[in-house]
């Protein structure tokens, strides 16, 4: 196995969209950020040098850290953030994952900006499980604010509110030509094969992790997720547009297919004549269409492969986990909140990160008073107000974790994408209403393995992993205004006392306790 290098610089950048020319964060001056790409179990070295004005953190997203958890990411979770003028070197190895990943911004609303492909290829000498592409695409889907994405964000917190919506989404950074003043489309050049047929997508990996092939027109991705699809260019020889929209369950259908919400990217077939016709707009679902997630995300199938990991079959630790959106007094140190402030819960506790110690510094240094491990598992009886606490749910080492996610039908239809760091979980049964006990079965033969599951809204979703990673493990809603508004958990994974199952030292140049952050000097 190599060592891959990378060198990451924060800072601004000059980019015009929508009519507007702004400064944003981004890395190395590029929007999305360099891919990184490896090999299964290659180390990976990054060192970030943050030029910016603001902490920052980076996550690398659906990478298990396996005994590297001070490499996870996330601000005061795993790490002290990385202040302005300072560097911080992530080193961590990627063994035993495959397929699409991604890297982000773990701290106020730089994700947005801040974020790149993490592309993770067989080891020489292995293939993939499926003909190997004449061409690879990375393709990552974004969203644009106007606004400085962190003024977005604070001010939406000190008004107790959720932040303005994007005002367009992106395709590699770029909206496309339907926007008003789009900047410019992302367009890519096919050879065509010579039969002649639509254009379908072949899944074959979610979240890097293989999965039986599903074929399907439309790729449906909640916020965090990841999917490897293969397309057949055998389509007529032309310019195709690929678009992107929002689905919600929760508004009806107000997108038409070519109006200013569509984010369209083009591709070409090389050596056509119709090159620079313009392109055929592909019938999108509605954005209520509901059995169209539906299909595709019961649809998919864990790839069962000799060596992979199976099902466990027996569970030592079952919660409820139930997603709740609600209210709380405004705190009273933010000034333009009046009354109530907008907050979510998970079983009854609004997630507050701390301020003074990141929770693994906090375990690591034996430091009292940061977290609590008390967090419930399972909903309170109805009715009972939320509380705001860092509390912590514990795991021993090794024990099988079987949660069921529930998004209440009382509180609203929103999708809440469930991301896990440090793990991925098998999926065993999802569905819509409230999860009745005994009234479902589970795959427990080719559920598909995610790091993130979209909880349908007004429905629910049973996954099972096991706690082999030690560590302090975030565990939160993908949709970033509801993280600082309390929607997450943090599993707490100890020590196993085998050789190879306990934390060894954290690197020397990692800071975990924040009273005097002491990053090197960049
Ligand atoms: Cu991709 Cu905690 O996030």
């Amino acid at each position: 196995a190599a060592t891959a290098k990378y060198t990451f610089t924060v800072g601004s950048m000059r980019i015009s969209q929508l009519c507007k020319t702004t400064d944003i964060i981004a890395v190395n001056g590029q929007l999305p950020g360099p891919a990184i790409e490896v090999n299964e179990g290659d180390a990976v070295v990054v060192n970030v040098i943050n030029a910016s004005p603001y902490n920052l953190t980076i996550h690398w997203h659906g990478v298990l850290q396996l005994l590297t958890p001070w490499a996870d990411g996330p601000s005061m979770v795993t790490q002290c953030p990385i202040q302005p003028n300072s560097s911080f070197t992530y080193r961590f190895s990627v063994p035993g994952q495959e397929g699409t990943l991604w890297w982000h911004a773990h701290s106020s609303f730089l994700r947005a900006t801040v974020h790149g492909a993490f592309i993770i290829r067989p080891r020489a000498g292995n293939s993939y499980p499926f003909p190997a592409p004449d061409k690879e695409v990375p393709i990552v889907l974004g969203e644009w604010w106007n606004q400085n994405v962190v003024d977005v964000e604070s001010d939406a917190i000190l008004a107790g509110q959720l932040p303005v919506e994007s005002d367009a989404f992106t395709i590699n950074g770029k909206t496309g030509l339907l926007y008003q003043c789009a900047n410019d489309t992302f367009t890519f050049d096919v050879e065509p094969s010579k039969t002649l047929a639509g254009h379908n997508f072949t899944v074959v990996a979610v979240d890097a992790g293989y999965t039986s092939n599903l074929n399907t027109d439309t790729l449906v991705l909640a916020p965090g997720q990841t999917v490897d699809a293969l397309v057949t260019t055998n389509a007529a020889p032309g310019s195709y547009y690929l678009a992107v929209q929002a689905h919600d369950t929760l508004t009806p259908s107000t997108m038409a297919a070519s109006d200013a919400t569509t984010a369209t990217a083009i591709l070409n077939y090389n050596g056509s004549t119709s090159a620079n016709a313009t392109p055929a707009m592909p019938t999108m679902p509605a954005s209520s269409d509901a059995a169209t997630a539906n299909a595709f995300y019961f649809g998919l199938r864990g790839l069962t492969t000799p060596g992979a990991p199976a099902v466990p079959t027996t569970v030592d630790v079952s919660m409820t986990i139930e997603l709740g959106l609600g209210q709380l007094p405004c705190d009273p140190s933010q000034t333009k909140c009046s009354g109530n402030a907008v907050a979510a819960s998970m079983n009854g506790v609004s997630f507050r990160l701390p301020s003074e110690a990141s929770l693994l510094g906090a375990h690591l240094t034996g430091t009292k008073g940061v977290f609590d491990a008390d967090f419930p598992d399972g909903p309170p009886p109805s009715g009972t107000p939320m509380t705001v606490a860092t509390k912590v749910k514990s795991l021993k080492y090794n024990s099988v974790v079987e949660v069921v996610l529930q998004n209440p039908t009382a509180v609203a239809t929103e999708n809440h994408p469930i991301h896990l760091h440090g793990f991925n979980f098998f999926v065993l049964a999802q569905g819509v209403g409230n999860f009745t006990p005994g009234g479902v079965s589970y795959n427990l033969v080719d559920p598909v393995s995610r790091n993130t599951i979209a909880v349908p809204g007004g429905g629910w979703a049973v996954i099972r992993f096991v706690a082999n990673n030690p560590g302090m493990w975030f565990c939160h809603c993908h949709l970033d205004p509801h993280v600082p508004i309390g929607l997450g958990v943090v599993f707490h994974v100890e020590d196993g006392t085998a050789p190879g199952t306990a934390l060894p030292a954290p690197p020397a140049d990692w800071v975990g306790q924040c009273d005097a952050p002491h990053y090197a000097a960049a």
